[in-house]
């Protein structure tokens, strides 16, 4: 069963059934101002921060579902009838009416055709340029097919937030008398009177006809947005300090048959003038050149890698919607969503750093300012802050605190955790990130940038990679395995502090960048130094972590080792056994051991778990993971983020049918038909997917803000495809399903084009046997730095 279908040459997502008992979201936004909106235009909006600077409210986790949002009515002022553009809030029969939501990148257009009345409202969020200020358009179209004449009321109406969202949710003795309306220059103004200067608007290209202030004016007692009486029985001009701020603005159109009209809607921040320029600047010509350059930003990102493979999903998911969806949390981070309510804010270590990891081709700017804020937040013992706020650090202007109430403030020293705090993982993911960063941008003197410790001092982006390691070298246990310390990358694996075999291989990975970094800039000295700990720290691993058939997951504190086949829980693990392969801690044979237990224990048609059998008996030395539900989250679901390192792993063993195997389990592109089971959007990668210790095996859970996006486009174009940028050249090593005949890839690499083709003959799974640039045969392919080059690359033995 589906509720929509992919348009590509629109690059949409069309959800023709919006009943779909699920929410689909799309997200609002490319800079500052953003947004995350349902298919029934439900949502919320904020600037810079979700949690403290909100400009609309949401009801999350609610009933009835995504309440509310950013909302246009339409009401027949003959009949009296009403209805909203977005199925919802007004919910007509869909006997009656047809409704269709469209996502789009950064946008969401809903129509309707109802009452003789076709519209249509696109949400968006323009790009600012020079002296715009960030503001979010509603864009609405009718027209009048009925037949005869009408008058038609439309209405636009948002809720507005008080900022910051733990107050305005918790806190009503505050919220409820600090925040008021009135009507200015015909745009409905919310004011927070606590905060100097804070104001928030919704205007239109019109001068209103009415307006209402207050959420009790608009929605009446007893009523929802389903309802409101102001729709029904017209707008009050309400306003008043104190209590709920809405913005309510109505205009009657009169359309003669046939006859279209146009209106817009701006939601944005700031008073006297703040309107006015809104509609000023984005009149109808202005909306539709700054909707053509929002299209024409994504053509840009999107042009920089485009592949052509015979796998049409693939296709469609690495042109369109797993970069979009990568580039929203590196964009974004993690904390706005349905799910993730904008409670918290800042950055968490491991996942913003493996976000940057991956695509730093299409948004190198954005990548670049995420690294350098993590390597803000790492101590100089080496360890990374768990969760920050790069505020913290950026200077008095940026930590200001946006409540107005006293909430005493944590003291700097406070803010910089302890190593009890500390994860063994978290800072090692930075490593790669910034050598990929590297080898992609070729700014080598990148590494030599002086950039600030969290505890105080500053040194280079250098010696913050050594710090890093020389932390995880610095942790071993008893089996000279990397300790776990409060958690790995499985924040409920603890372990009870034991030693992570995941740490262990993922310090061998870090060090490869590394060695490849010191390499390529002349630090021979570092070179030797950490070649010899990679060496020892491999020997450790294949002395302690071996199980036989497979790898450990690691020593518990008391010396427990888990996931060994003697176990009857928690038997084969995910992240340890790819981690092993991936690193190249593994040996061939074991590699193709371990994968194979992967695919026997762990393989599900919907994607691998994470571990299996799931634990069902609670056991706080081996972690917070034996009190989770089967088949939920950590405990044995099939757990998104871990599964493309299993796609890297096979690659790594040249194992090409099997890694699709692996990648078109996951695929949420491949689930749209079976939306009875998936529930949940099947154009974003979901955290997780309930695994087959849970009845409700294959539902999808929490879409957009998961690491598994930026690794999926990492492994599928770096390792699958196999196109990957070095310091010195572009490596193209391909590892395919055998009945491939070839690919084709147009990359743009460090200022050039590289039009690349691959052919399969010999119809293998990976192996290349010739490289030919513009139809000369080489060895490698070079860094051109401008100009269009044909590559064509032959597979074979
Ligand atoms: C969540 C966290 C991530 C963690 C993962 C596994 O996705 O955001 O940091 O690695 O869970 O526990």
């Amino acid at each position: 069963m589906r509720y929509g279908y992919f348009d590509d040459a629109a690059r949409e997502y069309v959800i023709d059934r919006v009943d779909a008992p699920f929410s689909m979201t799309n997200y609002l936004g490319t800079q500052r101002m953003g947004a995350v909106v349902s298919h029934n235009a439900g949502g919320y909006c904020w600037l810079d921060s979700p949690q403290f600077h909100r400009i609309t409210r949401f009801r999350p986790n609610g009933v009835p579902m995504d309440f509310p949002g950013h909302y246009v009515y339409l009401r027949d002022a003959e009949t009296g009838k009403y209805w909203s553009v977005s199925w919802q809030p007004a919910g007509v029969d869909l006997a009656d009416a047809k409704y269709i939501c469209r996502h789009g990148l950064s946008y969401s257009t809903y129509t309707c055709e109802y009452e003789g009345i076709s519209a249509s409202q696109t949400l968006f969020i323009p790009r600012e340029e020079a002296d715009a200020d960030p503001v979010e358009i509603f864009d609405v179209r009718l027209r009048n097919d009925s037949g005869r004449p009408r008058a038609i009321d439309v209405t636009g109406y948002v809720e507005f937030s008080f900022h910051n969202i733990d107050i305005d949710n918790q806190n009503f003795q505050m919220s409820l008398y600090c925040a008021g309306s009135f009507l200015e220059d015909g745009a409905a103004v919310c004011e927070l009177h606590y905060e100097p200067d804070s104001f928030q608007f919704f205007a239109a290209s019109f001068q209103p006809d009415a307006w209402e202030g207050t959420r009790d004016g608009f929605i009446g007692p007893y009523r929802t947005e389903r309802n409101p009486v102001g729709v029904e029985r017209g707008l009050a001009g309400g306003h008043e300090e104190g209590g709920n701020p809405v913005g309510a603005l109505m205009k009657r159109l009169t359309l003669e048959p046939g006859e279209e009209a146009r209106v817009l809607f701006y939601l944005g921040t700031g008073r006297g003038g703040a309107a006015a320029k809104a509609r000023a600047r984005y009149d109808f010509a202005g909306t539709d050149a700054a909707f053509a350059a929002l299209r024409r930003f994504w053509d840009e990102k999107l042009g920089a890698l485009a592949v052509e493979t015979p796998h049409q999903n693939m296709n469609r998911s690495l042109n369109i919607w797993n970069l979009y969806q990568s580039e929203i949390n590196v964009l974004f981070s993690r904390f706005a969503s349905f799910i993730e309510v904008g409670g918290r804010t800042g950055l968490g270590f491991r996942d913003t750093a493996q976000d940057a990891m991956c695509i730093p081709h299409a948004e190198p700017e954005g990548c670049r300012r995420r690294i350098l804020q993590l390597l803000n937040g790492v101590t100089k013992a080496g360890y990374g802050l768990h969760l920050f706020d790069p505020a913290w650090f950026e200077g008095e202007e940026a930590q200001k605190e946006w409540s107005p109430t006293v909430v005493p403030k944590a003291a700097d020293n406070k803010r910089v955790h302890g190593i009890e705090d500390a994860c063994a993982d978290d800072a090692l993911w930075l490593i790669p990130a910034i050598v990929e960063y590297v080898r992609e941008t070729g700014d080598k003197a990148f590494f030599d940038r002086l950039t600030p410790y969290a505890d105080g001092g500053e040194e280079t982006v250098w010696a913050h990679m050594r710090r890093i390691l020389d932390f995880s070298y610095g942790q071993l246990g008893s089996h000279g395995i990397t300790k776990g310390l409060r958690a790995d990358w499985n924040d409920c694996l603890n372990l009870g502090g034991g030693e992570s075999a995941m740490v262990a291989f993922l310090l061998v990975w870090a060090t490869e960048h590394f060695l490849d970094a010191a390499r390529h800039t002349g630090r021979a000295e570092d070179a030797e130094q950490y070649d010899d700990r990679l060496a020892a720290m491999k020997e450790a691993c294949q002395s302690a972590l071996w199980d036989g058939a497979w790898f450990l997951r690691g020593f518990t504190a008391d010396g427990r080792a888990i996931g060994s086949h003697t176990a009857v829980e928690g038997k084969v693990h995910l992240e340890s056994n790819t981690w092993a392969v991936a690193s190249g801690a593994a040996t061939y044979a074991q590699g193709l051991s371990a994968m194979d237990a992967v695919d026997e224990w762990l393989y599900t048609p919907y994607g691998l778990m994470l571990n299996a059998p799931s634990f069902t008996t609670r056991d706080d030395g081996i972690g917070f993971v034996t009190r989770v539900y089967p088949g939920i989250k950590e405990n044995g679901a099939v757990f998104s983020h871990p599964n493309p390192w299993a796609w890297v792993a096979e690659c790594r063993l040249g194992r090409g049918s099997r890694a699709m195997k692996f990648y078109d389990a996951l695929l949420p592109e491949n689930q749209n038909d079976i939306m009875e089971i998936r529930r949940a959007e099947p154009y974003t990668y979901c955290q997780f997917i309930m695994g087959r210790d849970h009845a409700a095996h294959g539902r999808a859970r929490h879409p957009f803000m998961t690491g598994s996006a930026g690794w999926a486009y990492f492994a599928a174009t770096r390792y699958m495809l196999g196109v990957r940028p070095e310091f010195d050249r572009l490596t193209v090593d391909p590892c395919v399903p055998a009945d491939w005949d070839g690919f084709s890839v147009v990359r743009r690499w460090r200022g050039a084009e590289y039009r690349i083709r691959v052919e399969n003959p010999d119809h293998v799974e990976k192996g290349v046997k010739a490289i030919f640039v513009d139809g000369k045969p080489a060895d490698a392919i070079p860094v051109f730095g401008a100009g269009e080059y044909d590559i064509r690359v032959v597979m074979g033995r």
